[in-house]
């Protein structure tokens, strides 16, 4: 009997694989690294790999399952990163080689999974294809996109008017091949060719070596950019069409990108990219890999990146609503429409995720105000799938206002003296702050490379860690209630009561509900949860509290009657 019995067990771990290998990122939570900013262990003022690998351990802290890298390697750092100029190597800058796999291993040990920033759409302009491309070798010569150009009144001119997401022209002339290349960002970074398929094969293959690494998948960047349309007949492309409402000729919102942005082959590549992934699944087994893909793209694109019935596509892909469309003053009607969005659009058995934060993007608490830090931690937290942080938004720092002399970000370099603040993304990208000691505890140099917060000595890791309701705690707190089923796998309904209080009930047959709710403004406010949700006890107990609230952990409510202070946000739970 006995034996019959172990029998069938090792029959269905055999059939049934654990929910550990097969969805392990369906509830999990992802934390964004730029490795430049999170922790120097060199003194040369700039974040390093083995700065990372020492501080993995605050990352099990939080609770993070796994943490994806910015850009780690070989790069003339024109875009800090975004130019590789070795995909198959790490800059020096960070580490080496070895520095990397200490980190895989120390990750493993820990149990903290490591995905690497790719990035399809443009090389270094200093990479070996480039160089190769330029000089018209037989292999490489379309590697990338070249055109000789027109010539208009005997004057040469760009194939197209296409502008650059870094501003000017997407074409520069090349002297040594004469023509121009095409660069959907800076000249530095030159667009990768898609419609040579030697090209698709060199990126899969990069895939597979950081794969077979022991890197667990990949964010990848910029996708909507890889193709631009097919040239026509004679070899050239039209001209995009003008937006009217912006007048600078320079400035990327001039045109619309109907031709160089979102063309339908990008899906297809998404989902070749992830056949490369269960590729590697077959090949090396063990836990699922993820891709997450970052694309500013409209939702029924978005929806397709995740596949269809006969693909299997990115199981993450970015969700930038809130991120893109939240502002001060947006009412709960608002925020309640941005997770519709998402929660009623995606495709049947695929995985919500949220993203509130990136190191292209205004920090949360300058965005909407630091007073609404802990709310959007618990939107973050207690919706249902997958939550992705950037870091240092669990403590809640803020943008660092940096002057124009000491602004480094291409994009904003690349403008002048009045847009550079509406552009630069230098303010948060400033050093990770762990300590109220000298530069925050991220060095122990004498500079960084970006100012680090005036701030620091009151935000800062240590000293939230011995505050009951600071950011970091509230944080933990949430991400602890992540364990509860109700919260992996139960349902959610989102509503806004009024045009302040936004809430939304997680439920589960056979357990306990949780009634997250936000005061998104400044009046007192009593709501009656009973008229927007069913089934709920009629007291509620409270499970956790920010710093606004009255109430304590523990405390009980009437659900029909739930006062909230200004800006109080809570999670409540049926008793
Ligand atoms: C990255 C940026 C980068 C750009 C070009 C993006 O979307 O997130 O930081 O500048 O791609 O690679
Ligand atoms: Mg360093």
């Amino acid at each position: 009997m006995l034996t019959k019995s172990l029998t069938l067990c090792c029959l269905l771990a055999l059939v049934l694989p654990t929910l550990a290998e097969v969805g392990w990122w369906r509830t999990a939570q992802f934390y964004q690294i730029y490795p430049r900013s999170f922790k120097d262990s060199d003194g040369d003022g700039v974040g390093d790999l083995n700065g990372i690998t020492q501080q993995l351990a605050y990352l099990k802290e939080i609770g993070t399952t796994a943490t994806w890298l910015s850009p780690i390697f070989t790069s003339p750092m024109a875009d800090f990163g975004y130019d590789v100029a070795d995909f198959y190597d790490i800059d020096p800058l960070f580490g080496n080689m070895e520095d990397f796999e200490k980190l895989l291993e120390r990750a493993k040990q820990l149990d903290i999974k490591i995905i690497l920033d790719f990035v399809p759409n443009h090389s270094s302009d200093e990479c070996d294809w480039f160089i190769r491309s330029a000089a018209g070798e037989e292999e490489y010569k379309d590697f990338y996109v070249w055109h000789t150009g027109k010539v208009v009144n005997g004057i040469r001119q760009p194939p197209t008017n296409w502008i650059s997401v870094f501003r000017g022209s997407q074409w520069t002339w090349h002297e040594g091949r004469q023509a121009y290349y095409l660069h959907q960002f800076l000249a530095k970074q030159p667009d990768l060719n898609y419609r040579n398929p030697k090209v698709v094969e060199a990126m899969k293959d990069v895939l597979r070596f950081w794969l077979r690494k022991g890197v667990y998948g990949f964010r990848i960047d910029a996708v909507p950019h890889v193709f631009e349309v097919a040239p026509d007949s004679n070899g050239d492309w039209p001209d995009e069409p003008r937006n009217e409402y912006v007048s600078d000729p320079e400035d990327y919102s001039y045109l619309d990108h109907i031709y160089t942005t979102n063309q339908p082959e990008t899906i297809d590549l998404v989902y070749q990219f992830r056949q490369v992934i269960e590729e590697i699944d077959q090949e090396l087994g063990g836990d699922d890999r993820v891709l997450l893909t970052e694309a500013y793209a409209p939702l029924d694109v978005l929806m397709q990146y995740y596949g269809n019935s006969t693909h299997n596509g990115s199981q993450i892909p970015f969700n930038f609503e809130l991120l893109s469309n939240i502002n001060f003053n947006s009412d709960a009607y608002h925020y309640s429409e941005l997770l519709h969005n998402w929660l009623d659009n995606m495709p049947a058995d695929k995985v919500a995720n949220w993203v509130l934060g990136n190191h292209d993007q205004s920090r949360i608490g300058t965005r909407l105000g630091a007073d609404r830090i802990d709310a959007t931690n618990m939107l973050l937290l207690t919706l249902p799938g997958i939550s992705v942080n950037y870091q240092g938004e669990e403590i809640g720092m803020e943008d660092v206002w940096i002057s124009w002399e000491d602004t480094v970000d291409p994009q904003a370099c690349q403008s002048n003296q009045q847009e550079f603040e509406r552009l630069t993304r230098d303010p948060v990208r400033t050093p990770f702050q762990w300590s109220d000691e000298e530069f925050a505890g991220f060095t122990n140099g004498s500079s960084t490379w970006l100012p680090v917060s005036d701030k620091y000595k009151l935000v800062n890791v240590k000293r939230e860690r011995g505050i009951a309701l600071s950011h970091l705690n509230i944080y933990k707190q949430l991400r602890a209630l992540r364990d509860e089923p109700t919260l992996k796998q139960g349902d959610v309904t989102v509503n806004a009561i009024g045009p302040n209080v936004l809430a939304f009930k997680r439920s589960l047959a056979g357990h306990k509900s949780y009634i997250t709710v936000i005061n998104i403004n400044d009046d007192v406010e009593s709501v009656n949860l009973d008229s927007v949700f069913t089934e709920l006890s009629s007291q509620l107990s409270y499970v956790v509290v920010n710093d606004k609230s009255a109430r304590r952990k523990n405390d009980v409510t009437y659900a029909n009657s739930v006062l909230l202070m200004p800006k109080e946000a809570i999670v409540l739970s049926t008793i």
